[in-house]
């Protein structure tokens, strides 16, 4: 038995080894500002559900629109190219990043009216654009 637990244990352990997600190739520059964003967007969306779980609806719509929404876009314009993000990433998967931008800022108008149902309902369009990303790229 104990065998047979450490048999599928390794075989879970190489069906993970095997990363069949598309390589987007970014130079070394984007990929750091890339990792700074992402550690950053995960904190964010921690607090946003930190304040929807305290009823801070409209608080939790405030951040959603300047930490991940429409307004958040752009952050990296003003660097030189190959610490930008964006231009290097394959056309799809930046798509996908707009969709989450999109999603925040939809989830944050309606967190505006204090509608927490319906704010609820909106936070996984969110989410899926984290996941839909993570699992359909790589960086290395
Ligand atoms: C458009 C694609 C895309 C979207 C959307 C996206 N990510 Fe990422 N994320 C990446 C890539 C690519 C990396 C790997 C960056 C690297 O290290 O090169 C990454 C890495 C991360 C990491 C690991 C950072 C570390 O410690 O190295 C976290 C955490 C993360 N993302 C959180 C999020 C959250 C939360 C969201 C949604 C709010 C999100 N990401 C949306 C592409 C995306």
């Amino acid at each position: 038995m104990k065998r047979l637990l450490l048999i599928s244990a390794l075989l879970a352990g190489n069906v993970l080894a095997e990363d069949t997600r598309q390589l987007a190739t970014l130079p070394l520059p984007a990929q750091e500002s890339l990792r700074v964003e992402m550690i950053d967007n995960l904190v964010r969306l921690n607090e946003i559900l930190e304040l929807m779980a305290a009823g801070k609806v409209k608080e939790a719509g405030v951040l959603a629109e300047s930490s991940l929404g429409e307004s958040a876009m752009g952050k990296h314009r003003s660097k030189p190219l190959d610490a930008r993000p964006g231009p290097h990433m394959p056309p799809a998967m930046h798509g996908i990043g707009m969709d989450g931008h999109k999603a925040a800022s939809a989830f944050a108008k309606v967190a505006a009216t204090g509608d927490r149902d319906q704010a609820i309902s909106l936070l996984p369009n969110l989410t899926a654009a984290c996941v839909g990303c993570h699992a359909a790229y790589r960086t290395r």
